[in-house]
């Protein structure tokens, strides 16, 4: 029912099985301090953990996990359920030790009680973000993640709560953010008795939110995908992941991305009713900036062009370079025009595309209809040497440029150049990109019909933004009537640099 990774092995010893353990302790004691046994035990301890290790690293070098500690942990598939458990864990490997100069008593169904463990990183900009393996026991319709027997548990965080979304900077949005909770036990006895494991996993989890994107393409990539990568592409696909605040929109725009990350169907985490039993798990995802990665704070030293290389790979696209057009042969660069249509529109747009063709591309108009398939938008961004478009979602699609092509941003009227080059013109080099801008001036904008020039609107833009209502004015109050001789002189001078003689 949930796909082919649950196992739904019986846990817990049994009876029969119990019994004996609750036998063996008085005995084991006496031969252990009759027979001067210990340091034999430990030495055919450390052999047979070597060869179980040993064993297990080859097992799974296949999968790219890439530390050993990681590779011998994600093998754990049994761990004890509980405190007693625990101890009669213990047990079971004094008397592996014990009676086995045969080893491969050792690699039956004994192994050593593995200390949980809990790192959080809260000294992000853009996000809090916990790593943790060990015993870990998830219930998504609680938001509980438990750490049992965690070495890193302290009595004044055993609770730590974590909303798995990437803009910590921006409280209203993480306000809309599920919180989810981290509960940690001691080692030794705890009165949080952790719920048992309905369904055991053998890879490792990753949650998050989808609360935060709506139906925004920027967002979803810049706030989701490409943190995504950052965090769970290294597992090759053998990791789970756990959907806080469930946007089945987002989910199905992304299934392709989704799939490729993960072999396994997400996880609705509100919905989940049963306690899932991870190795390792991530909660909330790693953010560097803003449509980007830093390499040196990648674990895998991940690079925005790797990212796009990825996407080129799962949707199919075909080219990864655009190469310079020679003018003589008759060919054309391509240039694909993503259009607005109720705020930042182009209200002469037929103007602009005549203008464009009229310069030597072949124009692709493409409005949001066009847009929001987007498998098929990105085979025909990646057709594309060029993209060009007013500030807006539908740049982002400049992700799917095959490398060296060129994104035009035009910036609408309002003092709006820092802001606009935050989201779509300082992220670019690192995407194998150029950048070019066109600024509208104040005779571009059709602000002018509604505010006269001695306005603040024109004569102070900043006023506007002190008084918090950049969005309202510039962002949604204005369409842009491009000044097209302008616009084809700026357009002619990126033609150039992108052709040969
Ligand atoms: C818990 O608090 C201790 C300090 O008291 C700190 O060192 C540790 O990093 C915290 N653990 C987590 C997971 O935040
Ligand atoms: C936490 O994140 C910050 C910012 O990225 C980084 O400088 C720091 O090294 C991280 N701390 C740990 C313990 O990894
Ligand atoms: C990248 O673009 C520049 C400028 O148009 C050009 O000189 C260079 O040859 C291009 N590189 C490739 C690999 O096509
Ligand atoms: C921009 O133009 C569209 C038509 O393309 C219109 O519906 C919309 O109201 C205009 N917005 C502004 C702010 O002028």
């Amino acid at each position: 029912m949930y796909g082919r990774h649950e196992s739904t092995k019986q846990h817990g010893s049994g009876g029969r099985r119990a019994v004996l353990w609750l036998l063996l302790p008085p005995l084991l004691v006496l031969i252990v301090l009759k027979t001067n046994f210990l340091p034999e035990a430990a030495r055919i301890r450390e052999s047979g953990f070597t060869r179980f290790k040993d064993e297990m690293v080859s097992k799974v070098s296949s999968l790219g996990l890439d530390s050993a500690r990681w590779q011998q942990k994600s093998l754990d598939t049994e761990k004890p359920e509980s405190a007693k458990d625990q101890y009669n864990n213990q047990q079971n490997e004094i008397l592996a030790t014990n009676g086995a100069k045969d080893a491969s008593l050792i690699n039956s169904d004994v192994e050593a009680p593995a200390l949980s463990k809990l790192t959080c990183n809260f000294s992000n900009r853009h996000s809090d973000y916990c790593t943790m393996e060990g015993d870990l026991r998830i219930h998504g319709k609680s938001a509980s993640v438990y750490v049992v027997a965690s070495s890193t548990h302290r009595p004044e965080n055993s609770t730590i709560t974590v909303r798995p979304y990437t803009r910590k900077w921006e409280p209203g949005t993480m306000a809309r953010i599920r919180e989810v909770s981290l509960r940690s036990t001691p080692p030794a006895f705890s009165f949080v008795i952790p719920p048992k494991c309905t369904v055991r996993h053998d890879v490792p989890a990753v949650i998050f939110s989808t609360g935060g994107c709506g139906k925004n393409f920027f967002h979803a990539m810049s706030d989701l995908i490409v943190p995504l990568y950052i965090t769970a592409h290294e597992y090759n696909g053998r990791v789970q992941l756990l959907i806080t605040d469930y946007n089945a929109d987002w989910v199905a725009k992304f299934r392709p991305i989704l799939a490729a990350l993960s072999a396994y169907p997400v996880i609705d985490f509100d919905a989940d009713t049963a306690v899932r039993c991870f190795p390792a798990a991530r909660v909330g995802l790693e953010s560097h900036r803003i449509l980007g990665i830093d390499p040196a704070r990648s674990r895998n030293g991940y690079t925005m062009r790797g990212f796009r290389d990825f996407l080129r790979s799962v949707l199919s696209l075909q080219r990864a370079w655009s190469t310079p057009v020679s003018r003589s042969s008759g060919q054309k660069p391509r240039l694909v025009f993503a259009l607005r249509r109720h705020s930042r529109a182009v209200t002469n747009e037929a103007d602009a595309v005549a203008a464009l063709a009229d310069v030597g591309f072949e124009v692709v108009a493409a409005g949001p209809e066009d847009v929001s398939d987007m498998a098929g938008f990105a085979a025909v961004v990646n057709s594309c040497d060029v993209i060009v478009g007013v500030h807006g979602a539908g740049l982002t699609n400049m992700v799917f440029l095959p490398h060296n092509g060129t994104a035009v941003q035009i910036i609408p009227w309002g003092n709006l150049k820092y802001p606009c080059r935050f989201d779509f013109g300082d992220p670019v080099p690192d995407m194998g990109l150029r950048y070019e801008e066109y600024e509208a001036t104040a005779e571009e904008t059709t602000l002018k019909d509604k505010y006269p020039r001695d306005h603040p609107v024109f004569a102070d833009p900043l006023s506007i933004e002190r008084n918090g209502k950049v969005w309202e004015v510039f962002l949604e109050g204005q369409n842009v009537t491009l000044d097209i001789d302008r616009f084809r002189g700026a357009m002619q001078q990126i033609y150039q640099s992108i052709t040969t003689e």
